[in-house]
């Protein structure tokens, strides 16, 4: 029997599996797709719990522990597949385009600073000489110069190689239904048969809320959010720092493409790229970086974001023994996959659910859910 069977081969999936992997525990790891596909591989990486719309104190504390976790993680990771994943503490400009705005921003820096943000207020001349691709008549920006990006399809094939090297097994299969008896979990039912197991892990991003199976108490309220995304080739290094739009965003990756993001939209299982996203995405880019209009968009991808009803992921037991969720991690899943795994490992080796109340899925069946939209304060 495996003693713990993962349903979700993105990075929370991997990473869950490879911290268990590493403390002994004989893991099976499950997805419908390729490993490390869908949002995992959609994302723009970006580290940013400052400049991200968080919706409480609980979900910024373990954005915060998470980021202060990547260095060593990156590390690790790398010692055991050889994969640089291209950590960069480069920070984030929110650019103001007029002295209007340029006042918001600098009532936003007062919150960023409360939250642990550290911020600086720049500006003309300062913005531009960091960043000479912006607008020439940009007013001044909010400059959070602890957040960081990692390349996620890199950190995608580290975590992979770094589960194969712990032994971890990969199984495909579309057609996956939790088998459980009146009190616990028994194991996974796929087309190829059954698989037994102690644990059944729900890490299956966007699809959480769909595993066949599920009693209706232990189901966790997981919708998919479309995002989609583009890329403009640059020459190396002509951007560093990532750039906020409101909800979108430029991200300089070391290979010379700027990858532009995501718009937000709530549209089903639907991961078409559309005329309306590209022209908004590429509306806000051009008036941020108007220099950017000569240059090739080499991509264009789109992916589903895991939402939860308040914003924050459910992470822990459920009503059904052996049945843990870790989803629902919405816009901050690759910034979340060093805390989820060690949380998730601490729980089914130690049974320690420290650090996890705020994101018990028991809340969803409690009706403890509201929507949540709040910046931090
Ligand atoms: N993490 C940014 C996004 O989901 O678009």
């Amino acid at each position: 029997m495996a003693e713990v069977v993962v349903v979700g081969a993105g990075l929370i999936g991997l990473g869950i599996a490879f911290e268990l992997a590493e403390r002994g525990v004989e893991v099976t790891v499950l997805d419908r797709d390729e490993p490390a596909r869908a949002a995992s591989w959609a994302g723009a990486g970006m580290l940013a719990p400052f400049s991200e719309e968080l919706p409480d104190d609980a979900m910024l504390t373990l954005c915060r522990r998470s980021l202060a976790m990547f260095p060593a993680y990156v590390d690790a990771l790398r010692e055991r597949s050889g994969v640089d994943v291209r950590f960069r503490r480069d920070g984030t400009l929110h650019v103001a385009l007029d002295d209007a705005r340029l006042a918001e921003l600098a009532v936003d820096a007062e919150t960023y600073r409360r939250n642990g943000g550290e911020v600086a207020m720049l500006g003309r001349d300062d913005v531009l000489a960091r960043e000479p691709l912006l607008a020439r008549n940009l007013s001044g920006a909010a400059f959070v110069a602890n957040e960081a990006q990692v390349d996620n399809r890199r950190l995608g094939r580290a975590l992979l190689a770094s589960c194969a090297e712990r032994g971890v097994r990969f199984e495909r299969d579309a057609d996956v239904a939790l088998e459980c008896d009146a009190r616990r979990v028994r194991g996974l039912r796929t087309r190829h048969g059954f698989t037994p197991a102690r644990t059944v892990v729900n890490a299956a991003g966007a699809w959480a809320g769909e595993l066949a199976g599920v009693p209706p108490e232990a189901r966790v309220p997981v919708r998919p959010v479309a995002g989609e995304m583009l890329a403009i080739a640059l020459p190396r290094n002509a951007m560093r720092a990532l750039v906020w739009l409101g909800h979108r965003y430029l991200v300089p990756r070391d290979d010379g493409r700027l990858l532009v993001g995501a718009t937000v939209d709530e549209r089903g299982f639907d991961a078409r790229v559309t005329a309306a996203g590209l022209h908004d995405l590429l509306d806000a880019a051009l008036a941020v970086a108007p220099a950017l209009a000569g240059f090739a968009v080499v991509e264009t991808w789109a992916g589903l974001r895991p939402g939860s009803p308040d914003g924050r992921p459910f992470l822990g037991t459920t009503a059904l023994e052996g049945y843990v969720a870790a989803a629902g991690h919405f816009r901050n899943g690759i910034l979340l996959t060093p805390i989820t795994a060690r949380l998730i490992a601490d729980l089914i080796v130690d049974g320690r659910s420290d650090g996890l109340a705020p994101f018990a899925p028991g809340r969803a069946a409690a009706g403890a859910l509201a929507a949540a939209t709040n910046h931090v304060a």
